[in-house]
């Protein structure tokens, strides 16, 4: 079932939480939401659950403006950012529970209730747990009961909200994995919540970035990482660094330096930021004596700190014009080859820049 948001604006008092939000969720996706904490995320969930009454704008559901269905006849499965199972109850009347609710003239009998809850459970490769109470499980188990809950009414839709907020790192990396695994089984229209980043960009189709209450960029995760719309986008989506200055003819001046910004329009003059990766800034060894003039053009830099270990080194470099700090991050083994050098100056120059005017 495709998901339409039209124009959504949601007051809290004097705080605006959702501005003027217009999005489409195609039948069959997985979108990730992305943005700060307090952007209207969890807002924005529960509007299109039906939780939250939008002051403007509709919520259609395949197509069909779903402001007087309920929440219950909207067939949404949610799983909740902070959101306990019932702890009296085993797992197995946990998932039960949204079945065991229904009118009478809808509730399945005993028997079809234990067979859709034990099959939710092998989905979850949880069956195993079915008689044990939810103390007695960890987070992550927790996480996936909370989802064969969800997915016991046979959601057309499923929405869930940073459902795996609460859990270490290596744990969310198994279970995001195991998330899509099940949603490429499902094919559900799918909302999932995250403000990790990492998690977004691998497990979804397409990604929504949110910032105060506005929707920034829209597109697959190799378009919003790529082509940002814009500076926050762009800071958002990974590490970046800041070059104040001027473009002008290819060449970006900044501080005391101008350097070649390859591949940049050359008929643009503009006053702005140059941003730029970690991985897409180049250095080489530059003659130690200060004030030294290179023969080639470059951000002149002084090493600070560097982490080499695995198959990536992250350096902190200094700019000797403006004293602020780059980051860059290059193979071990260049940096070992520099390292090797005994080379703590260096010229620093960017292979590729976005620049966004001021
Ligand atoms: N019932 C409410 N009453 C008043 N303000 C609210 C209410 N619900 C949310 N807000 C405010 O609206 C803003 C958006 O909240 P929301 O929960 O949607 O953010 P979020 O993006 O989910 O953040 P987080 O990542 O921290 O979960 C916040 O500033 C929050 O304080
Ligand atoms: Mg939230």
């Amino acid at each position: 079932m495709s998901i339409e948001v039209q124009h959504i604006h949601k007051q809290f008092g004097a705080f605006t939480a959702l501005d003027d939000v217009s999005l489409v969720f195609p039948e069959g996706q997985l979108t990730a939401l992305l943005g700060p904490s307090g952007c209207g995320k969890t807002t924005l969930l529960r509007t299109i659950a039906g939780l939250e009454t939008p002051d403007r704008g509709h919520v259609l559901l395949r197509g069909e403006d779903a402001s007087n269905t309920h929440v219950r006849q909207r067939q949404v499965g949610f799983v909740f950012q902070h959101y306990a199972l019932f702890k009296h109850m085993s797992v197995f009347e946990n998932v039960a529970f949204g079945l065991r609710v229904r009118p009478r003239a809808q509730r399945p009998d005993e028997a079809d209730i234990r067979a859709r809850v034990m099959r939710l459970l092998e989905l979850v490769q949880l069956d195993w747990l079915a008689d044990r109470r939810p103390g007695a499980l960890s987070g992550g188990q927790r996480q996936r009961i909370a989802l064969a809950r969800a997915l016991a009414i046979e959601p057309r839709v499923l929405l869930l909200d940073e459902p795996f907020g609460a859990l270490d790192t290596q744990v969310r990396t198994e279970l995001r994995r195991w998330l899509r695994r099940l949603h490429d089984e499902l094919k559900m229209t799918s909302i999932f919540v995250t403000h990790d980043q990492d998690e977004a960009l691998e497990v979804s189709d397409e990604i929504v970035i949110m910032n105060h209450g506005q929707v920034e960029q829209k597109g697959s995760p190799r378009a919003v990482y790529d082509q940002p719309a814009n500076a926050f986008v762009y800071g958002f989506l990974g590490r970046a660094n800041q070059f104040h200055g001027k473009v002008r003819q290819g060449e970006l001046h900044t501080g005391a330096a101008s350097i070649r910004l390859p591949g940049f329009d050359t008929q643009t003059e503009l006053s702005g930021t140059a941003y730029v990766r970690p991985h897409e800034i180049q250095i080489e060894p530059c003659p130690d004596a200060p004030g030294a003039h290179p023969s080639s053009p470059g951000i002149r830099v002084s090493l600070q700190r560097a982490r080499a270990f695995g198959p990536l080194a992250r350096l902190e470099l200094r700019r000797e014009d403006t004293q602020e700090l780059i980051e860059v991050v290059l193979p071990s083994q260049e940096y070992d080859r520099l390292h090797a050098g005994g080379h703590h100056h260096f010229l620093a120059r960017p292979r590729r820049a976005k620049v966004f005017a001021q």
